[in-house]
């Protein structure tokens, strides 16, 4: 007798650079058309694996209590996790009910978290790995920017709560990355020294290290560095788009 195998599911990985796959959802906000309802916003599209699972719920107060934090970089919040909608609507009344993490308490999560029962967005984001575990989502983070554009892919295991200083980090530094046209160097937060792109020309290389480019540093032709203000870079990104 013959078997007929079934098709395992397509799984997906979208990659830095790809514009973000299209969905719609329904959210314990109502139906989401993504990322098109987005449009002209950053987002930050993020994966857990449980609802009613401590990690996931210190993850999602602490989402919550930084909302504004994020609203202030023109940035949204978009959850989803395997689980039905009235399991998320419990778990985001139990939390507001009765859970205390930290100084947070009586917290209300008013972002979209999405049901994704049949996995079917999981599996358009790759946030189902199954040497980790083939019934939960991972804690993804795809960050999405304003042309709907994926801009930065971050993946946590099951075990590993978030940076949440981290995410916000990100979020402002392909904003100052994208404004100012500089990269931003390892730890860096706003007010720190910026990298200049690289030097086109030997001319340019030459002019740099000789000092004669106003504000520019530079430890040689290829490592040049210059100073925005803490001030300079919040008033671009957050005031500015
Ligand atoms: C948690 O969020 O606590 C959790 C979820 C799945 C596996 C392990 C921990």
């Amino acid at each position: 007798m013959t078997t007929i195998e079934t098709p395992a599911p397509v799984t997906t990985m979208p990659r830095i650079g790809d514009p973000a796959p299209a969905f719609t959802a329904q959210t314990t906000q109502g139906e989401i058309n993504f990322p098109a309802d987005y449009a002209g916003k950053w987002v930050i599209f993020f994966s857990h694996p449980a609802d009613f699972t401590p990690v996931c719920t210190s993850e999602f107060m602490t989402f919550a209590t930084m909302q504004e934090q994020f609203a202030a970089y023109h940035t949204e919040l978009v959850g989803l996790s395997v689980d039905g909608l009235y399991s998320h609507i419990a778990w985001l009344r139990t939390i507001k009910e009765k859970i205390s993490y930290r100084d947070m308490k009586d917290v209300e999560v008013t972002f979209p978290l999405i049901e994704d029962v049949s996995m079917e967005v999981a599996r358009k984001y790759g946030m189902i790995m199954p040497g980790e575990d083939s019934t939960k989502a991972v804690r993804a983070v795809f960050v999405i920017d304003p042309k709907g554009t994926i801009r930065a892919v971050i993946y946590y295991p099951l075990s590993l709560g978030r940076n949440f200083d981290e995410l916000l980090r990100v979020i402002q530094a392909l904003q100052t990355a994208d404004h100012f046209s500089v990269a931003t160097p390892a730890d860096w937060r706003p007010g720190d020294r910026v990298i200049v792109p690289p030097a086109g020309s030997c001319g340019t290389a030459k002019e740099r290290m000789d000092g004669h480019v106003d504000g520019v540093e530079c430890e040689d032709w290829f490592f040049c560095t210059k100073e925005i203000s803490a001030q300079d870079v919040e008033s671009a990104i957050r005031g500015n788009q």
